[in-house]
């Protein structure tokens, strides 16, 4: 499985990824997590030669990015709640899979959504953040297999007092990838 965590820093929702990593690996099933925020990615200029020929003129991260996509059936997206939506670095690698949605690649994967937000859940704040990956998943005629949202997360590793809730997580990420 192919983890993409939305926040560069060792925080919340790295620390839910390095989790699921740890519990996966230790059941056998590779799990490899990457940053984009930590990565080189361009900003899409909206160009669109993609729409075209299903290829984008930068060359950067979002190379090796792509080919880990193509050869995965489940990704996962871990948001942290930033204004009521997704993370400004998971928008940008967002609209950088335009090549992949352009040659229908995207259609059919499964895709585990999560976010993470300070705020209780009483709020719309993490609900709103997972709705706009929600959005994304659905116009890239993706399957969405798994939602979840945490909260009460704002020092870095607060996350990590929800154990019951990982693990939770982690036992319907198990069952996605067994089917
Ligand atoms: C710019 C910015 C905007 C934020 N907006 C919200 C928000 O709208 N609602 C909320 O509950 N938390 C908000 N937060 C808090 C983060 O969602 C929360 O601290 C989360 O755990 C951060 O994830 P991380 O530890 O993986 O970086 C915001 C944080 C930042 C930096």
């Amino acid at each position: 499985m192919l983890l993409i965590v939305g926040s560069r820093r060792e925080g919340n929702s790295y620390n839910l990824a390095k989790y699921i990593k740890e519990n996966l690996e230790s059941k056998r099933i590779y799990c490899d997590i990457i940053t984009p925020g930590n990565q080189n990615i361009h900003l899409c200029t909206g160009c669109m030669d993609c729409d075209k020929n299903g290829v984008c003129d930068f060359n950067d991260d979002m190379k090796q990015n792509i080919d880990k996509i193509i050869n995965e059936k489940t990704i996962m997206f871990i948001t942290p709640t930033r204004w009521n939506l997704l993370s400004g670095d998971l928008k940008i690698f967002i609209d950088r899979l335009n090549p992949l949605y352009s040659k229908d690649a995207l259609k059919g994967k499964n895709v585990i959504l999560v976010s993470i937000a300070s705020k209780g859940k009483e709020l719309y704040s993490s609900a709103a953040a997972l709705d706009s990956l929600v959005s994304f998943s659905e116009s890239a005629k993706m399957n969405i297999a798994l939602k979840e949202e945490f909260n009460d997360c704002l020092v870095a590793t607060d996350i990590l007092n929800q154990t019951d809730k990982m693990n939770a997580l982690v036992n319907n990420i198990i069952k996605i990838l067994d089917k």
